[in-house]
């Protein structure tokens, strides 16, 4: 998987279809390739030699052309080359510019953990005791001898997938202080052969649609500035030939393990080169090292595919649920959970509260969730965030009297927090005013009536954490939505001197961090849900503690098509919190078929998010046929390979995805026709990926036998022609089809 070879002297780090060639050239670190498998070659010429020709050494006369030109593994700043760097480290004596050589290696068994951050690691089942590493990492030390900075590249391979993980380690090994000012976690330059660029965007309700352009001159990409992920833009970015889709072509795709501010750009240069970078962003970010200590940057996760887009997303989705995610219920199913917000939003009690419950038990749910407003006086967003006591006027007896009732009832219970959070109008407020994040001097900004607390301090994270755990001893609740509404802005903290407040933001993070290993640590069967005002978490650090993250506030099953099209491209069904609402939608209006939005639902974590109580008889009764279809394909979707059929976002008239089980003895197929045009005829679905020589009965579940009678196909036909489907229904039908082998 990684070797190193003297006479070329360079490095390969292969993947199962992928080649990655380093090479040691006059000491600088040089990045040769990274795409398709090589042959068994002297890889020498990739390291462009003859560009080393006009001077022995490089750096005698023409070093600017020498490094605006070479691609470096780590590109730094200051130096001569002027395109975008990964590195900028200033001395207490104010020297810019840090230039990297190489100075020793060494190659490792298996993934190694970063103190503090989420890191991927061995085992496919950290449950299951097989600690047989998959993995291999290899270090390259290089160093920076005037500034006494030594930086590590680090590069984890694991076995059977197309992945390689890249994070670096920042140490001084000099008496005074230096200062990091931009550590992104990884770079790579490649040949321009007219690429398209993929990025995520959107809003809030309106979570990572796709976006894809030409690669153009100069520079694009995507960042955060707002303290977590966002909505607005994702740590994700992809190159990829222009031709490529879903199943051809090659795909360079890049995503971060990390839940704060980000950069992910690529930079088209005067020589048709790109370089791609993705890491924490460096606006606002400066960090001090004393003699000795050392910074680690989160992992950049680099995932080749030659199979399009969607031999990328079954790369990101083995490694995430194999290697990133530990929770105990990764592997199983989940609880099938109703959710209060959307059904009484402030306005309930214990007794409405039980009513849900009891009708929702008759109908199979096994999980009810109780959302914000069961604290302080909180009747509204405009307090009590922080006081974190049961309002016993809403919940009389307490929250033991309903959590018991609920078991009684044969449901488990989940609970709401968003414990970083400071509402003015609170008596935490009242007692500790400066613990909300604000400078010195100025009124800090509110967001949805509310404070950031400043989790950097130990006391305030340590309160904040005593709060939720506190509840958590006091009954028997089995699940937590942990959430976070609003961005973080007025950046100043008692805590942090004007030499450090540059760490704020990334110290932030890894308070979060800490705040989530306690909590699963000392709850270990609990069942996180992350959440951020919908899907403004959704990320892949946050997989590390919770195996499931809130998508959108937006349940509306059209909209949520181009929300899951965006997040399944990278992430794992089984991530996506998924819930079935009411008509009229609450973020958009539309109404849609309750089928449809089960359908969509069935995709993801599945939940109901409605007042049960109240549901119109003709959908009410779908409820336990849906219940029924989750667990009976629940694994299947968990499990299995996803695999993007049609995309309406991408100007189609349907959606249509599929999951696909590993053995390739079954799959569930989604088809949703979001707007009918009149006189359509029977359309071809096309699945990939089966068995060749199989024979496969195509069946439609949920549909009457005369209309929809079922079909007999082998894989080949499957991939090629498809099956067929009549197409003669409304706007927003959908419909589920199920492969199996015969
Ligand atoms: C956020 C979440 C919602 C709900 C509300 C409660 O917006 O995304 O699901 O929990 O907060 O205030």
């Amino acid at each position: 998987m990684i070797s190193f070879d003297k006479k070329s002297s360079s490095f390969r780090l292969e993947t199962p279809s992928s080649s990655y060639v380093i090479s040691l050239v006059n000491g600088y670190v040089i990045h040769s390739y990274y795409g398709s498998k090589l042959g068994d070659d002297d890889a020498t010429y990739l390291s462009r030699p003859k560009e080393f020709g006009f001077s022995d050494s490089p750096v005698f006369r023409e070093k600017h052309s020498f490094l605006d030109y070479i691609p470096q593994e780590y590109p730094t700043d200051g130096m001569g080359d002027f395109r975008e760097s990964a590195l900028s480290v200033t001395d207490s004596q104010g020297r810019n510019g840090i230039e990297l050589k190489y100075k020793s290696h060494n190659i490792f068994d298996g993934a190694a953990a970063i103190s503090g951050l989420p890191a991927v690691f061995d085992s496919c089942d950290c449950t299951d005791g097989n600690n047989v590493p998959k993995a291999k990492r290899l270090e390259i030390l290089t160093e920076d001898k005037i500034l006494g900075v030594e930086v590590a590249l680090i590069y984890t391979v694991f076995e059977n997938l197309d992945a390689i993980v890249r994070s670096v380690r920042i140490t001084n090994n000099k008496k005074n202080p230096v200062f990091v000012k931009k550590a992104l976690s990884a770079a790579f330059d490649i040949d321009d052969d007219h690429f398209d660029v993929i990025t995520l965007h959107g809003s809030w309700a309106r979570e990572r649609h796709i976006e894809r352009h030409l690669v153009h001159m100069g520079k694009q990409g995507v960042v955060s500035m707002r303290g977590e992920t966002s909505h607005q833009e994702h740590p994700f970015i992809a190159l990829l030939d222009h031709n490529a889709d879903f199943n051809k072509g090659r795909v360079w795709g890049v995503n971060f393990i990390y839940s704060g501010n980000f950069v992910a750009d690529v930079q088209k240069n005067q020589f048709e080169s790109v370089r791609l970078v993705m890491g924490i962003n460096p606006e606002n970010f400066c960090w001090k090292l004393e003699e000795g200590e050392s910074f680690n940057t989160p992992q950049a996760v680099l995932v080749y595919s030659e199979n399009g887009l969607n031999g990328m997303s079954r790369t990101f989705h083995d490694l995430y649920r194999d290697h990133l995610i530990r929770s105990p219920y990764k592997k199983s199913p989940r609880p099938i959970l109703i959710n209060n917000w959307e059904a009484t939003y402030f306005n309930f009690d214990t007794q409405k509260l039980l009513d849900i419950a009891r009708e929702a038990a008759k109908d199979g749910i096994e999980m009810l969730v109780m959302d914000d407003g069961w604290f302080g006086k909180r009747n509204s967003d405009d307090c009590s965030l922080g006081d974190w006591i049961v309002n016993e006027e809403k919940l009389k007896g307490g929250l033991k009297t309903l959590v018991d009732e609920v078991n009684r009832l044969g449901l488990k219970f989940g609970i709401w927090f968003e414990p970083e959070m400071i509402s003015p109008d609170s008596d935490l407020y009242r007692a500790h005013p400066d613990w909300a994040i604000q400078i010195s001097g100025r009124e800090p900004g509110m967001s949805r009536q509310q404070y950031v607390l400043d989790i950097t301090r130990k006391e305030v994270r340590d309160y904040a954490y005593e709060a939720v755990a506190k509840i958590l001893r006091s009954a028997n609740i089995e699940y937590v939505k942990w959430d976070m509404n609003r961005q973080l802005s007025d950046i100043g903290s008692t805590a942090l001197g004007s030499d450090k407040i540059g760490e704020f933001y990334h110290r932030y993070v890894l308070a979060l961090y800490e705040m989530q290993e306690r909590l699963i640590t000392e709850f270990p069967k609990l069942l996180l849900e992350n959440c951020s005002g919908g899907g403004a978490r959704f990320d892949p650090g946050m997989f590390f503690y919770s195996p499931q993250i809130w998508c959108s506030d937006d349940t509306d099953a059209i909209e949520r098509l181009a929300i899951q099209e965006g997040t399944a491209l990278i992430y794992p069904l089984s991530t996506m919190g998924t819930h079935v609402s009411v008509c009229p939608n609450h973020a958009v209006g539309r109404v849609t078929p309750f089928k449809t939005r089960g359908y969509v639902a069935l995709s993801g974590t599945f939940g109901y998010e409605l007042d049960i109580t109240k549901l119109p008889p003709e959908d009410r009764t779908l409820i336990p046929h849906q219940v029924e279809l989750y667990k009976k394909y629940s694994s299947l979707v968990r499990d299995g390979d996803y695999q993007r059929i049609l995309s309406w976002s991408d100007g189609g008239d349907a959606d249509c995805w599929a999951s696909v089980s590993k053995d390739k003895s079954k799959a569930l197929v989604t088809f949703v026709q979001v707007l009918n045009h009149p006189n359509y005829k029977t359309r071809f679905v096309k699945i990939q990926d089966l068995k060749e020589n199989a024979t496969y009965k195509i069946s439609f579940p949920d549909e009457n036998q005369n209309d929809f009678p079922p079909q007999t196909l082998t894989g080949r036909t499957l991939a090629s022609a498809g099956f067929a489907l009549r197409r003669d229904w409304g706007d927003f039908q959908a419909k589920l089809i199920c492969i199996e082998e015969i």
